[in-house]
């Protein structure tokens, strides 16, 4: 058996309520779009759950100070930053932490600055919180798309409070460099605005000279200014077990944040710190190993795609969602279009823009193979019926 073997070898999720698989339940669709991944978790954290399950108790359960220290380990080993065990605060999920932190700052006149195309449960918090939203348009900087960091200076309004930061960037893949965080960072310095950056495909790199830096990490003042958001769920498989941690260094962001939270946000699940713990102490081969393979996806869809007249994909340097390009085919609803070729993608429109349809390649290259060939048939098909 090869080393990337278990990837190829997708578990059958039918009658396991998956909410990617259930939605095609009953078709020939591949669901191919939420972001969680066909393949089975790393073999550590299955062994953590089930020795944990053997205690036979689940109650009410806080966050071991064993992983708190790891946390903060791990945020001085791979970016050489220093925190402390008291800013973390955990929280069932990343979405319900984005809309913490816009409940907990500012008020109704706030506004909350958004990549204009972006994961769309981030710009959703500004209407959920009360807020007014602006977005803020995306560049394309040698075909990495990053927030327009010249706009954002151009900024001259009081009411702006919060910067929403997705970085590595959902959809796209586009990991945001020193420089370009820094510029944002001074930005923000400038007009105080609170960065909420959620960072959750951070362990989600495919290329070897690109590392992540998280915003906080850069200076004392951005560090008291920002509320980081990350969580072993999407790098380790981990979605339905409910677990993400926000680092707050400053104490009054603290406790506004966890304020807002109180009575509203339940207990993390017990199994999600376990499984949180084992993929971070110990899931770092099987890490390594799913980075080579959803790198080989990666470079195989990039290729496939950009030979299908009226697609393209530009370089997905993190994240295993593909932002592809189909607006050369001039459709007026691709995502329906593509469903009815048999793969099921997310519409850009729910991103902000129609043009694109997102892949999610954490999928075997079986899957992602038979994906291609059927939007590669359905393009040719439409091209044939234009008759150019
Ligand atoms: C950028 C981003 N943030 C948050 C989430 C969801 O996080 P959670 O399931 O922890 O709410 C996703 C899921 O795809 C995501 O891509």
């Amino acid at each position: 058996m090869n080393e990337f073997s278990k990837f190829d070898r997708c578990l059958n999720r039918e009658n396991t309520n998956s909410v990617k698989h259930d939605r095609y339940r009953d078709s020939e669709i591949l669901p191919m779009w939420v972001a969680d991944m066909d393949f089975s978790v790393a073999p550590e954290i299955t062994e953590a759950i089930r020795s944990r399950l053997d205690h036979d108790v689940y109650g009410y359960t806080h966050a071991p100070e064993s992983l708190n220290k790891l946390i903060v380990e791990r945020m001085q080993r791979l970016y050489q930053w220093s925190i402390k065990p008291e800013w973390l605060v955990w929280i069932p999920g990343v979405v319900a932490a984005v809309n913490i932190a816009c409940r907990s700052i500012g008020d109704a006149n706030s506004q909350m600055l958004s990549p204009a195309v972006v994961y769309p449960y981030i710009a959703h918090a500004a209407e959920l919180s009360n807020r007014y939203l602006q977005k803020v348009p995306m560049v394309s900087r040698q075909q990495r798309w990053v927030m327009d960091s010249e706009w954002l200076a151009g900024r001259n309004d009081a009411n702006d409070e919060i910067l929403l930061l997705c970085n590595p960037h959902n959809p796209g893949g586009s990991v945001y460099s020193r420089e370009e965080l820094s510029e944002l960072a001074s930005i923000a310095e400038a007009r105080d605005w609170v960065v909420v950056s959620d960072e959750v495909h951070c362990d989600l790199i495919f290329e070897r000279n690109l590392k992540h830096i998280p915003i906080a990490s850069l200076n004392p003042t951005i560090e008291q200014q920002s509320i980081t958001l990350m969580a072993a769920s999407k790098t380790f498989n981990l979605a339905g077990l409910g677990c993400s941690f926000a680092i707050i260094p400053n104490q009054q962001l603290r406790r506004n944040f966890r304020q807002a939270s109180t009575g509203i946000v339940s207990h993390v699940n017990l199994f999600g710190y376990i499984s949180t713990q084992a993929a971070y102490q110990q899931g770092e081969k099987w890490h390594q190993q799913l980075l080579d393979y959803l790198r080989g996806n990666r470079d195989y869809l990039r290729e496939e795609i950009n030979q299908i007249r009226g697609l393209k994909l530009d370089p997905v340097e993190a994240t295993y969602l593909a932002w592809i390009d189909v607006s050369g085919l001039g459709l007026d609803n691709p995502h329906r279009f593509f469903e009815q070729a048999g793969v099921g993608m997310s519409p850009g429109r729910e991103f902000g823009d129609n043009g694109f349809m997102r892949l999610n390649f954490g999928c075997s290259l079986t899957t992602l193979k038979e994906a291609v060939l059927r939007m590669r048939t359905a393009v040719d098909n439409h091209w044939d019926q234009k008759n150019v």
